[in-house]
């Protein structure tokens, strides 16, 4: 059994990285992973060399320890706890990935229960919030919703935003599980104009949401239990993915002492980016510009024209160089859906897979290594569902809220993590004096 953060520390290799600038040569004490590359400690660097490393975008710089996701860029393997997606995806299910992410291993049956239940009997809403929707325009973004409606709960729930208290902290956790889909559902049924539904404790976690989010009073609504399994593996596929940007803005956020409903606002509006999570709208958005298979080889070329802003959205990415693991259950999920929703033969899934089969041949693709992401197919899936566009994005905070909660309940017990603070090169104007008006 692992410590109380996880399986394995970092094994301190007894090797060190030296370091020689000018006349200063460094020793920088390395750490071994249990999977992925080994690390160069440079915490004691601007102490010692007086010097920073330098690295936009993080592409290489490790920014904590975790045990929580692993993914192999080069081989398009993800783990969650050690466990390959793929499995995940075909043997579990969202609320048994959600226990595994949250305390790091799979649950017994009993525990399992005892999760579920208690994520069941939280999933409503103060009563008080329908009003913080009805302040929204009816034609807001979804997301913008659902980035205020999560901030608005630690207006809600004061009870749990004392993060120095474990307790609080796990009942934070599971009224975010529990909450975000009816959060996510209101969202869209206002977007909508159609009237709030309620949670149903008799309904397993994707089916409650899809009947939040398609029930409607006036008639029956039964849930098609394909669709259910589709949408609990899309949460799957979302749950968490290593230090993505959006959960390293929850990590920062946390690092401040911020209480995590407001932290996990702060991964919302981060996920929202179309470099990141808005990706699946944007998506679906190309695939229907693009139109037809005839049109797909004037995009690919319009990907490559560094004079033209367009890029292949739902292609490449920051750590897969091969095909994004997700991107593959993703297709098949979409096959099954389709054919379930008798539009097999689909315009979209076609311009997909042949522009990917085309993307996938071309030298420029290959020799950057673009492959579809998780958000290539995911939109094909949701907009069969009945999905509006808006509501891909959201979906995915949805499923990402888990990650983003774990890593951050991993951050606070950490005991050498650290309010985060980069510094900068700094390039701007050399120290100078002000001049008055008059004299310049
Ligand atoms: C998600 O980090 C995560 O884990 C995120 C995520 C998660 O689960 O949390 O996986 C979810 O955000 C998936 C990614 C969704 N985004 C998109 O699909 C948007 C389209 N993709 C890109 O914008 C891009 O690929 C990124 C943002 C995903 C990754 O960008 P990087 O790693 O910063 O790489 P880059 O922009 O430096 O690109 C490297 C080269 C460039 O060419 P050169 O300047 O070297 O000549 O590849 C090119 C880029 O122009 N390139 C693309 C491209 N993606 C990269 N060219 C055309 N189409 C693309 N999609």
């Amino acid at each position: 059994m692992g410590n109380n953060r996880g399986y394995y520390m970092a094994k301190d290799a007894n090797r060190s990285a030296q370091l020689t600038f000018g006349d200063k040569t460094l020793d920088l004490p390395m750490a071994s992973p249990t999977l992925g590359p080994d690390v160069v400690d440079i915490r004691k660097l601007y102490a010692q060399g007086d010097i920073f490393t330098y690295d936009p975008g993080f592409t290489s710089t490790a920014s904590c320890e975790s045990a929580i996701t692993y993914i192999d860029g080069a081989k398009g393997e993800l783990l969650y706890r050690g466990y390959p997606i793929d499995q995940l995806a075909e043997k579990s299910h969202f609320l048994e990935v959600c226990y595994l992410l949250i305390y790091g291993e799979l649950p017994s049956a009993m525990e399992l229960e005892k999760f579920e239940n208690l994520v069941t009997n939280h999933t409503m809403l103060h009563e008080q919030m329908t009003n913080f929707f009805r302040g929204f325009r009816r034609d807001a973004h979804p997301m913008a919703i659902v980035c205020g409606c999560v901030g608005a709960m630690s207006a809600f729930y004061h009870d749990s935003t004392d993060i120095s208290d474990p307790h609080q902290r796990e009942v934070a956790i599971v009224r975010l599980v529990a909450k975000l889909p009816t959060i996510v559902a209101w969202a869209y049924k206002y977007h909508v104009g159609q009237p709030l539904v309620y949670p149903r404790n008799d309904l397993d976690y994707a089916s409650n949401f899809l009947n939040m989010c398609f029930s409607v009073p006036c008639e029956e609504y039964k849930v098609d239990p394909i669709l259910s399994r589709a949408m609990d593996r899309i949460f799957t596929l979302h749950a968490d993915h290593e230090q993505n940007a959006s959960t390293s803005t929850v990590r920062l956020a946390g690092s401040s002492g911020a209480n995590p409903f407001a932290c996990i606002a702060a991964g919302v509006a981060c996920l929202w980016g179309p470099a990141h999570g808005g990706a699946n709208e944007a998506a679906l958005s190309m695939l229907r510009e693009i139109g037809t298979v005839e049109k797909i080889p004037e995009y690919i070329e319009r990907a490559q024209d560094k004079n033209d802003g367009f890029r292949l959205m739902g292609f490449g990415h920051r750590v897969y160089k091969n095909y994004d693991p997700r991107a593959k259950v993703m297709q098949e999920t979409a096959k099954e859906v389709l054919a379930l929703m008798g539009v097999e033969n689909n315009p979209t899934l076609q311009v997909a897979q042949k522009l990917e089969e085309i993307a996938l041949n071309d030298p420029y693709f290959i020799e950057k290594k673009l492959y579809p992401n998780v958000d290539f197919y995911s939109g094909i899936i949701l907009d069969a569902m009945g999905f509006p566009t808006s509501m891909f994005t959201p979906i995915f905070a949805l499923a990402r809220t888990v990650g983003w909660i774990s890593q951050w309940k991993e951050m606070i017990a950490d005991p050498s993590q650290k309010i985060g603070r980069p510094r900068q090169l700094y390039t701007g104007a050399p120290h100078r004096d002000y001049v008055d008006v008059e004299k310049r």
